[in-house]
């Protein structure tokens, strides 16, 4: 399998593969301040939740070491600024939040100590954060690959692979472990429409791994199911509800409502920073609008009428009633999903 760098911490920086250039330039940008971060993941050069958590915490960690505070009480404020910074730049993803407080918990702690200190393990907390995600989505694969037939085909929507993440993938995660058990998986990736996650980047990076896949545009997603060519579906997630509803990329509950109709299981697969038992039910999850130019225009050039009214929220919400199965790395949580998950939770 090929190894993938998403992201990193470097001395000089955190690098990221830059995924707006995909997969017609593999090019890697260095950011040099928390507000570069924060930049990075607005304007989505990384993107996927597990990875916005992941650049969230190296972004304060980069903000925390270059701060010219003298003392814990002057870098307090500062972080809170940081954290303010990085907070404002994707609302649905709920691993930035996780991240955030997981990187004011560990300052919490820290409060005592000399800044030398703090800054180095605020660092380290960054890293290890990084370390676990991968190690998460690897276990994530193990009880996910089970789930999925020995021979056949798998449809996913979206980027749920090595780019979404530390590494390895949470769909694209189960797919990898799926087929280093010996399956003979083929998969059918959506494009996205409209930021093209699936045709620039889950494309490039299953065939990077010589996983079969096919390139569907998603109004096909419902022919193609019909034919009886998809045995399963299998999806990540930006934020779980504690009732079980699923936000995931726009275009999620369609595919989730086609898969119902044709008897085909719809698998999330999302580490546990993913559940957010805070938010009841999926009608809670904020969703984000983006700009219309991405639905008015493709690789720059305009495919609508000047001042065409558009709407572009980037996710959607699926309810839970259509979710065969939820994979974290901690188990496989099955409805009911409100006592499921909440035990997966408290299983730490
Ligand atoms: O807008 P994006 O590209 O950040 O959206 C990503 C998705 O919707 C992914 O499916 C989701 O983050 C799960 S990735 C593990």
């Amino acid at each position: 399998m090929s190894v993938i760098k998403t992201l990193e911490w470097t001395d000089a920086g955190v690098r990221f593969i830059d995924q707006t250039k995909l997969p017609t330039e593999e090019v890697y940008v260095t950011c040099k301040t928390y507000e570069e971060v924060a930049n990075a993941i607005k304007t989505m050069i990384v993107r996927g939740a597990p990875a916005i958590g992941v650049s969230a915490a190296m972004g304060i960690a980069l903000g925390v070491r270059d701060s010219k505070a003298q003392t814990a009480d002057e870098l307090a404020p500062e972080l809170e600024r940081i954290c303010k910074v990085i907070g404002a730049t994707r609302p649905t993803a709920v691993n930035l939040f996780w991240a955030i407080r997981r990187m004011q918990g560990k300052f919490a702690q820290l409060r005592d100590k000399p800044v030398a200190e703090i800054k180095r393990q605020m660092v380290a907390e960054a890293q290890r954060m990084h370390v676990e995600d991968i190690a998460a989505n690897e276990a994530m694969g193990k009880h996910g690959a089970v789930l999925l037939p020995s021979r056949g085909s798998v449809l996913t929507h979206c980027n749920a692979g090595a780019l979404c993440a530390a590494g390895y993938g949470t769909a694209l995660g189960v797919i990898r472990a799926a087929v280093e058990s010996g399956k003979q998986i083929h998969v059918f990736a959506d494009e996205t429409r409209p930021f093209l996650q699936g045709a620039r980047l889950t494309a490039w990076e299953l065939m990077k791994d010589n996983i079969p896949t096919t390139l569907i545009s998603d109004n096909m997603a419902g022919a193609i199911m019909r034919q009886g060519k998809i045995n399963a579906v299998v999806v990540g997630a930006d934020r779980i509800a504690a009732n079980g509803d699923v936000a995931n990329k726009i275009g999620t509950y369609t595919v989730a409502i086609l898969a119902k109709e044709h008897g085909i299981p719809f698998y999330v697969a999302a580490p546990i920073s993913t559940v957010d038992l805070e938010t009841p039910d999926g009608s809670k999850i904020p969703i984000e609008q983006r700009a219309s130019t991405e639905v008015t225009h493709m690789a720059g050039k305009q495919i609508a009428p000047d001042g065409v009214v558009v709407e572009n929220p980037a996710f959607d919400v699926t309810p839970h009633e259509y979710v065969a199965a939820i994979i974290t790395e901690r188990g496989v949580a099955r409805a009911p999903y409100a006592e499921s998950l909440k035990s997966l939770v408290e299983a730490d």
